[in-house]
């Protein structure tokens, strides 16, 4: 599974009628920015081919327990940790057996019963089969072990009979899946991240950059992309793919993140300064490329406009953060550029611990004092900080 999307939804796919809906809530979910890993059974593949679940989820479709291209070889446990809920629908009345029993024989029903993480259940079948006493007694048995059953809905069946069996409908089925997930707090709101290194250019082929590898500022984005915001990322050259749903405007020096950043700040409710932003850049870039020589060679450099300082002195700022990126004494220099920048909270991190890395430790620093975070990676450190900020913000402290 990749980690593109933030939530992680296990969609395992059983012998049903009803599958082809769940190549629509494939598409409803990835819609939704949650990542979809399809495992289906053999018996699900005579009703939908694995090509379209490939198709709509954008990830190859497991079928098999020993599946070469799971990394260790253990695709039921590898699948069930890396999802945040596993929804079985269409399930059959087998299936809804084999998991009352526990047992394990193809690569759903192990991946089922290896699970920490909460499962779902949308059983469909005919009227009869719902009805039969055995499967009555094996639905019980499922709500008393904790899963989820969605439905069925009653109504015309596949089979030409009328009642109940019928699989609830792909848009109830998404629900169910987002009701699993804290309500999305940004909603509404409009967030600019900068993020990355700057590159100033020295002549056209050299430059003066930085090791920012982007990934923080990436990370606050797909964070707050995931409360629900509209959001803006003006990103220096990064390696990075954006996360996805983010408006994306790539820069280069510092004077273009400064002029993209105030072409969107009309109407932002949050600014998130992450770029390592060049303080100086070369007075007068060459025009051609520079040519060498024995003698030693002097750039003259000039100040760059400190770009969140600029929007922290607007007459309406949004609510700015900092990220004050020290290699010594951080309590002291992110406390102090808080007070010179003017902004309500600032991120502190060292340099030598955050740069590049995936995870990072980090300490908030706002009017209230400093808030250390424990080391993590840093999208978990992200939704902290946003979780935060959130408090921060509503309480007018902007
Ligand atoms: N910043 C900015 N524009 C600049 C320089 C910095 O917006 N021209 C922002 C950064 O994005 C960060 C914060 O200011 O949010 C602090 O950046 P940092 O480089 O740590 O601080 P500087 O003010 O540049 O101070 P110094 O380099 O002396 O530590």
């Amino acid at each position: 599974m990749t980690t593109r999307f933030h939530r992680q939804v296990l969609l395992g796919v059983t012998g049903g009628v009803a599958a082809y809906k769940v190549a629509e809530l494939t598409r409803l979910l990835v819609k939704a920015h949650i990542g979809v890993q399809v495992a289906m059974t053999e018996a699900a593949c005579g009703f939908v081919t694995p090509a379209t679940f490939q198709a709509l989820s954008g990830r190859p479709v497991l079928t098999d327990l020993w599946d070469p291209r799971v990394p260790n070889r253990m695709a039921h446990i590898e699948l069930s940790r890396q999802a945040d809920a596993i929804l079985v629908a269409p399930a059959s009345a087998d299936f809804i057996a084999k998991i009352a029993q526990g047992s394990a024989d193809d690569l759903l029903s192990t991946t089922v019963a290896a699970r920490n993480c909460p499962l779902l259940v949308a059983p469909a079948m005919n009227r009869e089969m719902w009805g039969n006493p055995a499967n009555q007694r094996n639905i019980q048995k499922l709500k008393a072990d904790g899963v989820v059953v969605l439905g069925p809905d009653s109504g015309e069946q596949a089979c030409g009979e009328v009642g109940e069996g019928r699989m609830v409908e792909p848009q109830q089925l998404l629900e169910a899946v987002l009701a699993l997930y804290p309500a999305q707090r940004l909603i509404g709101r409009k967030v600019v991240v900068t993020a990355g290194p700057t590159f100033e250019a020295i002549d056209p082929v050299r430059g003066i950059t930085n090791a920012s590898s982007g990934k923080m500022g990436y990370a606050v984005a797909e964070a707050a992309r995931d409360e629900g915001a509209e959001v803006v990322l003006v990103s220096g050259p990064t390696g990075l793919t954006p996360p996805g749903g983010c408006t994306v405007l790539p820069v280069r020096s510092a004077a273009e993140m400064l002029g993209a950043v105030q072409s969107v700040l009309a109407g932002t409710d949050l600014f998130f300064a992450v770029a390592a932003v060049a303080d100086y850049t070369p007075a007068e870039p060459a025009a051609h490329k520079l040519k060498k020589s024995k003698q030693p060679l002097t750039l003259t450099l000039k100040p760059t406009v400190d770009i969140l300082a600029t929007v922290a002195a607007l007459p309406h700022p949004p609510f700015c953060v900092g990220f004050a990126a020290e290699t010594r004494d951080l309590a002291a220099y992110a406390e102090s550029k808080r007070h010179h920048k003017n902004v309500p909270l600032m991120v502190g991190n060292l340099a030598q611990r955050a740069l590049g890395s995936d995870d990072n430790e980090i300490i908030l620093f706002d009017a209230q004092g400093a808030h250390p975070l424990p080391p993590a990676s840093k999208i978990v450190l992200a939704r902290q900080l946003l979780d935060h900020v959130i408090r921060l913000s509503s309480k007018g402290n902007s």
